[in-house]
């Protein structure tokens, strides 16, 4: 298949790039940022300059690509920081999410592409109510915190509208196995903490993962919503010492509720207290997909064993009795 890829330098862009090549796609990617084009270039791909917020641009590069399928990967999540404020973090991500989704839909409609694929997220899209491992079918939040409802507001969008004209939305769970994810550098810090009981469920993926479903989404999935993610969703308190282990980190601090909702704001104690993971089931039964890093649990371990602090000095093998 001949494959645009929208946001094709960014952290899953890359590796779908790559896994598309090896399947024997061609690939016409896309990049934003000045001299992130030999990036894509490098994978195999042609690579195309463009702001997903221009609907012309978008256009006149899609029919010039005459691609059989669509993939949008763009976000704008590099140095995301202030959770606090998390709506005004997310509206560049928003916007690709909304205005970005709809320039590709209506560039797919004049170029005759029927196969459109969207990147969601998981974890924080479905109702915090009933069960803490939720299905494609699961009502998505209705009443989201007020600090996260433009970004609520923006997935449902590209949800609606992705599904809407027969495509694909793949939930991916929150990516793992870059020497940059967002996690590593506050964790490190001790700046990620359990808030309360640290009952919220979190899902994840390995960025491997995720490409791979991705492809096969693209190859065989059926129009609607793919959760992809691990097998494990989790809580907070359980992953969270894991992950800091796997750094080579101190454990996480414990903070009530209040002191959280006054420096990291609601949506941090809405994610660490009643967010909801989501199960895979639907993605490896139609898919066919199969996970290299199935849990978290050992996949923090895998991903980050490079980024460890080297250990000392060999111990001295203990002299052997003769
Ligand atoms: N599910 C998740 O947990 C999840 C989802 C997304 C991102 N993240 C994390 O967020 C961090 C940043 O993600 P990232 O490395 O993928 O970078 P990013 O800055 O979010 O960019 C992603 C892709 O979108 C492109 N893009 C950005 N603005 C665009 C625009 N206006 N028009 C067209 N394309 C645009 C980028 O192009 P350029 O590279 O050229 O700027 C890149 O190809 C990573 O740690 C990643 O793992 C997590």
């Amino acid at each position: 298949m001949r494959v645009f890829v929208a946001g094709a330098s960014g952290a899953v862009g890359t590796r779908l790039v790559a896994q598309l090549i090896d399947r024997g796609h061609e690939v016409i990617g896309t990049f934003r940022s000045p001299g992130h084009g030999e990036r894509v270039g490098a994978l195999g791909a042609t690579p195309v300059a463009l702001d997903l917020l221009d609907p012309r641009a978008v256009r006149e590069a899609v029919l010039a690509a005459a691609p059989d399928a669509i993939v949008h990967q763009a976000t704008a999540l590099a140095d995301l920081r202030d959770f606090k404020h998390f709506d005004r973090s997310f509206a560049q991500t928003n916007r690709l999410r909304t205005e970005g989704t709809d320039a590709l839909l209506a560039a797919a409609a004049a170029a005759g592409v029927d196969r459109f694929l969207a990147q969601s997220y998981a974890s924080a899209l479905y109702a915090r109510t009933g069960g803490f491992v939720k299905t494609e079918d699961d009502p998505l939040d209705p009443a989201p915190v007020p600090a996260m409802r433009e970004t609520l507001a923006a997935m449902r969008h590209l949800d609606e509208a992705v599904t809407g004209a027969g495509g694909i939305t793949l939930r991916y769970g929150g990516f793992y196995g870059a020497a940059n994810d967002g996690l590593i550098a506050p964790v490190r810090k001790r700046l990620f903490p359990i808030v309360g009981g640290g009952g919220g469920v979190s899902s994840f993926i390995h960025l491997d993962d995720a490409a791979a479903a991705t492809v096969l989404a693209l190859e065989r999935g059926r129009p609607g919503s793919y959760n992809v993610v691990d097998d494990e969703p989790a809580a907070v308190r359980e992953w969270l010492p894991v992950l800091a282990e796997a750094l080579g980190a101190k454990p996480p601090r414990r903070v009530p509720r209040w002191l959280a909702r006054l420096v990291a704001g609601e949506a941090a104690v809405m994610m660490g207290t009643a967010s909801r993971g989501a199960s895979n089931a639907k993605a490896k039964r139609e898919l066919g997909w199969t996970l290299r890093h199935p849990s978290w649990r050992t996949g923090f371990f895998a991903a980050y064993a490079p980024l460890r602090a080297p250990a000392g000095p060999e111990p001295r093998p203990a002299a052997l009795p003769s």
